[in-house]
C-alpha cells in the first residue's frame, strides 16, 4: 500500500485505528447481510478477522515486523475473538458447533474433515519434525572474512597495543627513527624469484655486517624460516609443504590481496593471535594459522613481519 503512508511517529496510533476502521467495516458488512438472510457463521467470523489481522500485520506495517512479535500480536487477537465469540451463551454455542460437528462426524464431509485433522494432520507434521531433525549430509556453507575489521587494541605479552598508533619498533632508518619511506626503499623488487635490487652492501642481507633495518629483514628471515615456511611456503606464496592439508590455505604473501593491502599493526595483531584470535566475522575460525604469541616473543613478531614485506616487496598499508 503505497497510497496509504505510515506516517512517521504515529504509526501505533494509525495502525489501530486502521485495524479498528476494518473491523467496523467487516461488522457492518455482516449485519446487512444477516439481514439478507446470508449471515457469515460465527467460527468462520471469527477465522476471518484473525487470518485478517495476520495479513494486515505482514504486508501492511512497514518496516516488516519480526515473526515473534506478530505471533505475539496473533496471540493477543486470539484472545479478543475468543472474547467476542463467547460474549453470550447462545453466540459461543453458534461458534463452536462447527467444530462439534467435525468431531461427531455429523456428515460424511464432517468425517473426512476429522480424518484430515486426526490423521492426516499427525503424520504430516511428524514428517516434518523427522525431517528437520534428520542428520543432512550435506557440507554446512561457510561464509568467511578473509580480512576482518581488527580490534581497537590487542595485548600481547601483557602489554597493550594500540593499533591506530603503534609501530614496529624495528621499521628504522639509519638514524634509528621510526621511518616506513626508508624502508620501503630497501625492500626487494616487486615479484618473486627475481634477483634483489643492487643498491649497495648495506641492502643485502647476508652481508655480515649490515645494519639497523636489513639486518633485522635477515632476523626476521630466520624466524620465517623456522617457522612458518611449512604453510606460507619458501617464496612466501602459500605453498609451504603442509599448505594443501588445510582450508582455508595458508595466506599467499606474494598476492596483492594479503599483506600488500593491510596495515602492519593489522598484520601484527593476526600473527599474535593466529586464527583462533579471529572476531566473530572469521567464522568457523577453520583458520590454522597459530597464534604466534605463545611461541615466538613481541620482537620476533615485528621481524618476522617486517620480513615478510621486504621479500615480496610489498610496503604496508598506511592508516588513511
Ligand atoms: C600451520 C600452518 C601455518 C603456519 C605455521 C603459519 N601460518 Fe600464517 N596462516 C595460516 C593460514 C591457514 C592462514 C590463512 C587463514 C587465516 O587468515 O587465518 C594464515 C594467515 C596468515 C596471515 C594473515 C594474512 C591475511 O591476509 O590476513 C599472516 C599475516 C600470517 N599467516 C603470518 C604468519 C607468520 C608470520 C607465521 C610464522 C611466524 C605463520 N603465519 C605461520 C597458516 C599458518
Amino acid at each position: 500500500m503505497t497510497w496509504l503512508k505510515l506516517v512517521e511517529g504515529y504509526m501505533p496510533m494509525q495502525m489501530i485505528a486502521e485495524l479498528t476502521l476494518c473491523i467496523l467495516f467487516f461488522a457492518a458488512l455482516n449485519y446487512m447481510l444477516k439481514k439478507a438472510g446470508m449471515g457469515i457463521p460465527k467460527f468462520w467470523a471469527g477465522i476471518g478477522v484473525w487470518v485478517f489481522i495476520q495479513l494486515y500485520l505482514k504486508y501492511r506495517i512497514y518496516p516488516p515486523l519480526p515473526f515473534s512479535i506478530r505471533a505475539i500480536y496473533g496471540t493477543v487477537s486470539l484472545c479478543g475473538i475468543f472474547m467476542w465469540v463467547s460474549g453470550s451463551q447462545a453466540e459461543w454455542e453458534e461458534f463452536r458447533r462447527p467444530i462439534l460437528d467435525v468431531l461427531d462426524g455429523k456428515t460424511p464431509l464432517h468425517r473426512a474433515v476429522r480424518a484430515v485433522l486426526l490423521v492426516a494432520l499427525p503424520i504430516g507434521l511428524g514428517a516434518f519434525a523427522f525431517n528437520s531433525f534428520k542428520p543432512s549430509f550435506e557440507e554446512p556453507i561457510e561464509l568467511r572474512t578473509v580480512h576482518p575489521a581488527p580490534p581497537a587494541t590487542t595485548k600481547v605479552h601483557g602489554k597493550t597495543y594500540v593499533l591506530q598508533v603503534a609501530q614496529n619498533p624495528y621499521r628504522v632508518n639509519k638514524e634509528g627513527k621510526y621511518d616506513q619511506e626508508y624502508t620501503n626503499a630497501h625492500i626487494t623488487e616487486q615479484a618473486m624469484g627475481r634477483l634483489m635490487k643492487s643498491l649497495g652492501p648495506e641492502d643485502n642481507p647476508w652481508n655480515p655486517n649490515a645494519e639497523g633495518y636489513i639486518k633485522y629483514v635477515r632476523e626476521g628471515g630466520e624466524i620465517f624460516f623456522q617457522n612458518c615456511h611449512f604453510c606460507h611456503g619458501d617464496n612466501l606464496n602459500g605453498r609451504g609443504l603442509w599448505a594443501y592439508a588445510f582450508n582455508p590455505i595458508p595466506a599467499n604473501f606474494t598476492d596483492a590481496g594479503t599483506i600488500a593491502q593491510l596495515q602492519e599493526t593489522f598484520v601484527f595483531w593476526r600473527v599474535a593471535k593466529g586464527g583462533i584470535g579471529l572476531p566473530g566475522e572469521g567464522f568457523p575460525w577453520a583458520s590454522v594459522m597459530p597464534p604466534w604469541e605463545q611461541h615466538l616473543t613481541v620482537d620476533e613478531i615485528w621481524k618476522v613481519i617486517m620480513f615478510e614485506y621486504w621479500h615480496t616487496g610489498y610496503y604496508p598499508r598506511t592508516w588513511d
